[in-house]
């Protein structure tokens, strides 16, 4: 982690994500190829040293707060385990690759590849090819949910620069989480500094279960079952 970097996320109780620091923001389109699933650029969005975003899932200048949390009366508390990623999370084990799991998805599908998903890549580590796409299908989950490890213990992957992306889902119809990139530090209402990691993703439709982290509440239960949704 760069220590120098002064960006934070502090959410305000019942309200919205306060970001300082000059975060980049962006907005990026989940694009399904076939099997693979990309970020495709979105809409051009407003840059400033001080936003505030959209936690409730009611502002009318998405993905910005306006207000609405107040009139709708939104209920923000924060219920995420506050334990380590390495203590939730369970390890899927292959023969040249591991990988740690902690379930926390947000249905970005990113770990979809051309030869399978990230957990049976893994299964297939020992053929080279397969075990370097694992280790990208687990480096892009935005949501930090996987994580490959070599087989001395190290995790691999891709240090990202701090920066927010807006995910919207239009194939599921769904403005999707806020994916955190590059060890923000983010900050409860009430002070706590959850473990600061380099990929999470956040919710900004206020449904979620482990606020403030993403569990997909943004989409429609029935299409999540259709499409076999594993957590
Ligand atoms: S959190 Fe303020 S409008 Fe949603």
């Amino acid at each position: 982690m760069n220590h120098e970097r002064t960006c934070k996320i502090k959410i305000v109780e019942n309200g919205p994500y306060i970001v300082t620091g000059s975060v980049p923001l962006y907005e990026k389109n989940i694009v399904s190829k076939g099997k693979i699933t990309e970020l495709e650029d979105g809409r051009e969005l407003h840059q400033a040293e001080k936003y505030a975003l959209c936690r409730c899932g009611k502002s009318e200048n998405a993905p910005f707060c306006d207000g609405a949390h107040i009139k709708v009366g939104f209920n923000g508390v924060e219920k995420a385990s506050r334990e380590k990623f390495e203590d939730r999370a369970v390890r899927i084990e292959g023969p040249n690759l591991d990988l740690l799991d902690d379930h926390r998805c947000a249905y970005a599908r990113l770990c979809h590849k051309k030869d399978g998903k990230a957990w049976r890549l893994t299964k297939k580590s020992d053929n080279p090819e397969f075990r370097e796409e694992a280790i990208i299908a687990a480096s892009e989950c935005p949501a930090g949910r996987i994580v490959a490890y070599d087989k001395t213990g190290k995790a691999i992957e891709t240090e990202y620069e701090p920066s927010i992306e807006i995910l919207q889902d239009p194939e599921q119809q769904a403005n999707a989480s806020l994916s955190v990139k590059g060890n923000i530090p983010i900050e409860s209402a009430e002070g706590f500094i959850y473990e600061i990691r380099n990929r999470v993703t956040l919710c900004r439709c206020g449904k979620s279960k482990i606020k403030p982290f993403c569990d997909a509440s943004h989409i429609d239960a029935d299409r999540l079952k259709a499409a076999g949704f594993d957590v």
